[in-house]
């Protein structure tokens, strides 16, 4: 095994060479990211002998209750990398407000932003959940952040990733070379590569959206689903499969594996959100690896990585998959477009018409 493969220490070695300015700071940085992970993964896998499960009985600054492994993850991510000296500061899903270092810490050059537990409902019920991560460069090196230097477009990410806690715990990431994959083996302790250069299917054959929001969608997005589900005899001529696991890595890891799209719209359940997940350390991070495996990330109406960010914890309508179908789907958002009123089941003669006459 440790001939045959890649350990993560051993492709980011190599990734380094190539840049020889580079101090190795990132690489630092990255697999103290990578043990944090471990360290989740091993409390996830463990479930309710771990003590961890269940509600952690508050709310965080997004007004969701934290169970207690958001708060757990959390911690290890920042204990994991608050003392190495590559990172200035952090911004993190569970703190309302940019955590600063401790005294005694050097202040480094990047910026850690991350979302520790993604996919939190999934916790109890034994699903995949993941953490998400995102590396920008701190613009005033050695020194305590600001908010504002948190709020750079998703182009400036040096790197981003995300762990999977699955069946087998994955790291995949990308520092702008394209996307690999890492595989946990638990008896050593180390991540090998198992998937290099990954590539999104070109033909989505699936889509993922939480189909229970249908009544907020906006009409681009209406059409766009209505015409996957009428499949074969409907406009795009070929039947589709729909998942949605409510956990945007799963989905994501998915997609990166079997192709297809998602999408978290925006609705009009709180017209003050712009949708659901988070641009920073959501959306950013994903829409980074989905363009570096060849894919599009977009709001609907604009390029995702494009967005400047007006808050660290803002939310954002959400969409990626094959560039192709990416497209369309922005098209619809710039095309008026009236839904059917004539499906058979509320025409005159339709089953609920003859109940309620
Ligand atoms: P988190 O657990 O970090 O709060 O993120 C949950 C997100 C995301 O992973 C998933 O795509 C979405 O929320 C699920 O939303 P619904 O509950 O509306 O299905
Ligand atoms: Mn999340
Ligand atoms: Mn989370």
């Amino acid at each position: 095994m440790l001939t045959e493969r890649t350990t993560l220490v051993q492709f980011l070695i190599e990734e380094r060479r190539r840049h020889p300015g580079a101090s190795g700071e990132l690489n630092s940085l990255i697999l103290d990211v990578a043990l944090a992970c471990k360290a989740i993964a091993n409390r996830v896998a463990s479930g309710a002998l771990g003590g961890a499960l269940g509600s952690a009985g508050q709310v965080n600054v997004q007004g969701e209750t934290q169970q207690k492994l958001d708060i757990l993850a959390n911690d290890y991510f920042v204990r994991a990398t608050e003392w190495c000296g590559d990172v200035a500061g952090m911004v993190s899903e569970e703190l309302d407000d940019p955590y600063l270092l401790p005294d005694g810490y050097p202040r480094g050059k990047y910026l850690l932003v991350f979302d520790p537990l993604d996919g939190s409902s999934n916790i109890d019920v034994n699903v995949s959940v993941g953490s998400i991560f995102s590396i920008l460069r701190a613009p005033n090196p050695g020194i305590d952040p600001v908010r504002d230097d948190f709020l750079q477009r998703g182009t400036e990410q040096v790197c981003a990733g995300y762990a999977i806690y699955g069946p087998s715990t994955m790291i995949v990431l990308s520092v702008g070379t394209g996307v690999h994959a890492f595989t946990l083996d638990p008896n050593l302790g180390e991540f090998f590569l198992t998937r290099e250069s990954i590539k999104i299917p070109a033909a989505a054959k699936e889509f993922a959206i939480n189909a229970s929001n249908q009544r907020f969608w906006e009409p681009a997005v209406q059409r766009y689903v209505s015409e996957c589900l009428a499949g074969k005899s409907g406009p795009r001529q070929r039947d589709f499969n729909m998942r949605w696991v409510a956990s945007l890595v799963a989905e994501t890891h998915r997609i990166l594996t079997r192709g297809g799209i998602f999408l978290y719209p925006r609705d009009s359940r709180a017209p003050a959100k712009a949708g659901k997940l988070r641009l920073l350390y959501e959306a950013n991070p994903i829409a980074f690896l989905i363009e570096q495996a060849g894919g599009a990330a977009s709001t609907g109406r604009q390029r995702m990585l494009d967005v400047v960010p007006s808050d660290i914890h803002q939310r954002i309508s959400f969409i990626f998959g094959p560039s192709e179908e990416v497209a369309r789907i922005e098209e619809y958002h710039d095309q008026p477009y009236e839904p059917p009123t004539t499906l058979p089941l509320y025409k005159t003669r339709g089953l609920f018409r003859e109940e309620v006459s």
